[in-house]
C-alpha cells in the first residue's frame, strides 16, 4: 500500500472534461481528491489548441513534456493563436484504431499529461485520473501520459480493469504493456491485442515514475472478488458506484425489467453488501448519491473511507460544463423544473445512460444528422475478410447495417462523443452553421440539489467540500 493518507471525498471523474484540470486543481488544493477525466481529452486538446488556448495554460503544461520535440510538433499542426473564425469547423483527429501512429499516440500522451499535469500545478497534493475500461484502444497512451505527468490515483470503471494494474506497474518502469482488444466475432481460439511499447518512444533517458493507486470502480461484490484475486496487478481499493450516480451506470443484474417510463429497473441483487465487501480488506468509496454531509456519515458507517461525489461538483464554477448549461439547469432545478431519465439505450455502449432534461430544453437528437468522426465509442469487430474494422451503433443506420451491426441496435442511440464535446461549450460545428446539440447528464440526486444550493445559482468546488465535510459555515 502506498503511504499517502486517503481521501474522504473523490470528486468523481466526469467524462468529458467536466472534470477537467480547473475542477481537480481546485479540489486537490484544498486537501480532498481531484479527478480529472482522461476521456476524449486528446480532441479536447487539440480544439483548446484551435480556439488560441486563452491563457495559455495548455502551451504552459506543454512546455513541460519531457519527450523533446513533441510539444513544437503538435503546437505547429493544432495552435491557432487568433483562434477560429466565427462558424468555422474544427479539425479532427484520425480516429483510434488498433494500431495507430507515433505521433497519433503522443498527442494522446501529451493531451492527458496537460490535464494532470495543470491539475497539480503549484500544490502537493494527489490527483486521480478517471478513465472508461471500454474505450480501450486510447487508455494505454492515456495512462502513460498521466503517469509522465505524476498522477497519483487511477480510476477505472465502465468495463472489467482486470488487466490494468499490470499495464500501470509495466508502463511505471518503462516496459511495454499490452492488453487484450475485444473483437466481436472473433472465435474463441483467436485473440487480438493492443499495446504500446515506451522505449520507442524516447530518444532521451526517460524519467523515473512511479506507480499510481488503482481504484476500480464497480457495482457488484462479484466484480470486486475477482478483481481483487486476478487482476494483472495490485488493486487499491475500490469505488462502489449505484445505479443513482451521473453519467454511465452499470446494468441491472439478471434478466432486464422496466418501469413505465422505460427505465431499467434494479433490485435486490443490485445491492452491494458492504460488510462482505470489507472482508477483502481493501479500503472502498461510496459513491450514487452520496453526496450530503448523511451520505457521508452513512458511508463511514459501512466501513467506508469516504464518498465519491459526481453531480454537486459538475455544476459548480470550476467544473468544465459550459456556463450557460450550469446556469440555465440550476435555475430550473431551484424551480424543480428537472428531471432525470435512465435511458437504456442512449450510449452506444449499450449501458444505461443518465439523461437531464430541464424545462423541455433537452435536445432533439431525431433532427441529428448521423455522423461518426470522433469514434471513442466504436467496437472493433471481426470483418469476413478477417480484418479488424469498427462500427459504431450511433452512426449513420445504413453505414452501422453494412459493417453487419444489427439496425435494432441503433435505435435511440445518441452520438456521446458530440453531444459531450457540445456540453463543455466545444461543440463541432456542422453544414449551415449548426452546432452538434449537447446531452447533459447528472445522478438521480440533481433534484435534490436545492437543498444545497439555498437559492444560490453560483457555488464553488469549496463550498461542496464545506457542506459534505460539515464546515460549512453559518452564515
Ligand atoms: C456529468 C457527469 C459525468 C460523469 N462521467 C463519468 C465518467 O466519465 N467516468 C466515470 O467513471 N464516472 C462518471 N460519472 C460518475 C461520477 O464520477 C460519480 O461516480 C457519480 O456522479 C457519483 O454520484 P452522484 O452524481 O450522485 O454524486 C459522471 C457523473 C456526472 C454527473
Amino acid at each position: 500500500m502506498s503511504t499517502i493518507a486517503l481521501p474522504r471525498i473523490i470528486q468523481g471523474g466526469m467524462g468529458i472534461a467536466v472534470s477537467d484540470w480547473r475542477l481537480a486543481h481546485a479540489v486537490s488544493s484544498l486537501g480532498q481528491l481531484g479527478v480529472v477525466s482522461g476521456t476524449a481529452i486528446d480532441s479536447v486538446f487539440v480544439r483548446r489548441l484551435q480556439d488560441g488556448d486563452p491563457g495559455g495554460h495548455v502551451r504552459r503544461a506543454m512546455a513541460a513534456f519531457p519527450m523533446p520535440g513533441v510539444a513544437e510538433q503538435l503546437l505547429k499542426r493544432w495552435f491557432r493563436p487568433e483562434g477560429r473564425a466565427p462558424g468555422e469547423k474544427y479539425r479532427e483527429l484520425s480516429m483510434y484504431k488498433q494500431v495507430v501512429s507515433k505521433l497519433r499516440q503522443q498527442t494522446t500522451m501529451m493531451a492527458m499529461f496537460v490535464e494532470v499535469w495543470l491539475a497539480k500545478e503549484g500544490h502537493a497534493n494527489p490527483v486521480g485520473v478517471n478513465l472508461l475500461t471500454k474505450i480501450q484502444l486510447p487508455n494505454l497512451a492515456l495512462l502513460y501520459g498521466a503517469m509522465l505527468a505524476g498522477v497519483d490515483y487511477v480510476l477505472m470503471g465502465a468495463g472489467i480493469p482486470k488487466e490494468v494494474p499490470g499495464a500501470l506497474d509495466a508502463m511505471a518502469e518503462h516496459r511495454a504493456a499490452s492488453m487484450k482488444l475485444d473483437v466481436e466475432g472473433l472465435g474463441a481460439a483467436e485473440a487480438e491485442v493492443f499495446s504500446l511499447d515506451p522505449q520507442q518512444y524516447w530518444d532521451v533517458p526517460a524519467p523515473p515514475l512511479r506507480r499510481p493507486m488503482f481504484l476500480a470502480i464497480i457495482a457488484s461484490n462479484s466484480l470486486g472478488t475477482m478483481l481483487a484475486r486476478k487482476a494483472s496487478g495490485r488493486v487499491d481499493g475500490f469505488i462502489v458506484e449505484g445505479p443513482t450516480a451521473g453519467g454511465h451506470n452499470a446494468p441491472p443484474r439478471g434478466a432486464a425489467t422496466y418501469n413505465e417510463i422505460g427505465e431499467p429497473v434494479y433490485g435486490e441483487r443490485d445491492v452491494v453488501d458492504f460488510p462482505k465487501l470489507a472482508e477483502l480488506g481493501l479500503p472502498f468509496w461510496i459513491a450514487g448519491g452520496a453526496g450530503s454531509p448523511e451520505g457521508l456519515e452513512a458511508a463511514l458507517a459501512a466501513g467506508a473511507v469516504g464518498i465519491q461525489v459526481g453531480t454537486l461538483f459538475a455544476y459548480c464554477d470550476e467544473s468544465g460544463l459550459a456556463e450557460s448549461y450550469k446556469r440555465s439547469v440550476l435555475e430550473h432545478a431551484l424551480k424543480g423544473d428537472v428531471t432525470v431519465y435512465t435511458d437504456p439505450n442512449a450510449s452506444p455502449t449499450g449501458f444505461p445512460f443518465k439523461v437531464v432534461d430541464w424545462g423541455g430544453n433537452v435536445a432533439d437528437f431525431e433532427k441529428r444528422k448521423r455522423i461518426c468522426d470522433l469514434g471513442y465509442l466504436r467496437v472493433a469487430y471481426k470483418t469476413e475478410e478477417g480484418k479488424v474494422a469498427y462500427r459504431c451503433s450511433a452512426e449513420p443506420v445504413d453505414q452501422y447495417v453494412k459493417k453487419g451491426g444489427a439496425e435494432a441496435e441503433t435505435a435511440g442511440r445518441r452520438c456521446l462523443c458530440n453531444a459531450l464535446m457540445s456540453n463543455i461549450g466545444l461543440a463541432q460545428v456542422r453544414e449551415g452553421g449548426i452546432e452538434e446539440p449537447p446531452l447533459l447528464t447528472s445522478g438521480d440526486d440533481l433534484l435534490a440539489i436545492p437543498a444545497f444550493l439555498q437559492g444560490r445559482t453560483h457555488y464553488s468546488a469549496r463550498d461542496v467540500l464545506d457542506y459534505l465535510l460539515g464546515t460549512a459555515r453559518a452564515d
